[in-house]
């Protein structure tokens, strides 16, 4: 695969100048969508063990998951950056692991990783960034953390909230990353952080004063029946698709489909029939063996 044209230091340089956009996909139809689409980061986001395999939290996703969507992701994706998610407990262990794991992604295709976190990585940052490995990181509502968080809430309303995301913010950016993911961060905090840094912040419930926005494909299109409250639907999908399996089904019940215009017949039916005789004296043939 050739560099793409969207590159960390592109999304670097769009910090002030030109608003990030950013979506999840997992699998090759939607990256290929994505990709046309020109949005300019496509991220293979954890949130797949939730969205994708109906799991209640992304704990359970594992480094072989990540490696096959990013795989599938990478394959689609011609020009936006592929961003793919180092899962829970892929990095934690010691920075080695969380080398090693990176470069499964780097090989599976992605062009960047991200990590949970800020200042508890910031060596992992740091390695990664020195050997070619370009990063983003995530503080706010970190859904790793969502047992220590005590759920899925916004962040940012406390002194010490408002000190760990932007000291987050601080270590990524000493650290080499080229973003940070800013989720379910009240506002204001949001507006501080991208003001105090100069690397980009992107945010997902974070409210418009962030350079970039990142959605994650199903809220983005409504395949749900709810979305989180800071999602925008896009599309109902969920309506559209079953409203097809439905006249799919009632159609084949009813001898509806195949219509004439979807299966193919002999011409010469004649020809047919002789071929159905040749068949059967073959078989006889066989028969008298
Ligand atoms: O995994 C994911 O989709 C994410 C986004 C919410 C940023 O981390």
């Amino acid at each position: 695969m050739s560099m793409r044209e969207v590159t960390p230091k592109r999304i670097l340089g769009m910090k002030g100048n030109e608003r990030i956009t950013m979506v999840t996909a997992y699998d090759y139809p939607s990256a290929l969508l994505a990709d046309e689409a020109g949005i300019d980061i496509i991220f293979v986001g954890d949130s797949l063990g939730m969205v994708v395999y109906g799991e209640d939290n992304t704990l359970n996703v594992s480094m072989d998951q990540m490696v096959y969507h990013t795989r599938a992701v990478s394959r689609a994706v011609r020009r936006a950056l592929v961003l793919a998610d180092m899962p829970f407990a892929s990095y934690e262990v010691s920075v080695e692991e969380g080398i090693k794991n990176a470069v499964r992604l780097i090989r599976a295709g992605a062009d960047a990783v991200k990590i949970e976190g800020g200042a508890d990585h910031e060596e992992l940052v740091r390695r990664l960034v020195r050997m070619g490995v370009p990063v983003m990181g995530h503080t706010g509502l970190t859904p790793q953390r969502y047992l220590r968080l005590g759920g899925y809430r916004i962040t940012g309303e406390t002194e010490d909230e408002v000190e760990e995301i932007l000291r987050d913010a601080k270590a990524l950016e000493r650290a080499g990353a080229f973003a940070v993911v800013l989720e379910f961060v009240l506002a204001d905090v949001a507006k501080l952080v991208t003001e105090e840094v100069s690397i980009p912040t992107i945010g997902i419930g974070a409210g418009p004063y962030v350079d970039g926005q990142v959605l994650v494909w199903h809220d983005l299109l409504g395949m749900y029946e709810s979305s989180p409250p800071f999602a925008k639907r896009y599309a109902e999908l969920r309506s559209i698709i079953s409203d097809a399996l439905r006249r799919y089904r009632k159609d084949v019940k009813d001898g509806r489909f195949p219509g004439r215009e979807h299966y193919w017949e002999f011409q010469d039916k004649e020809a047919f029939k002789r071929m159905l005789k040749n068949l059967s004296l073959t078989e006889a043939g066989k028969d008298d063996c």
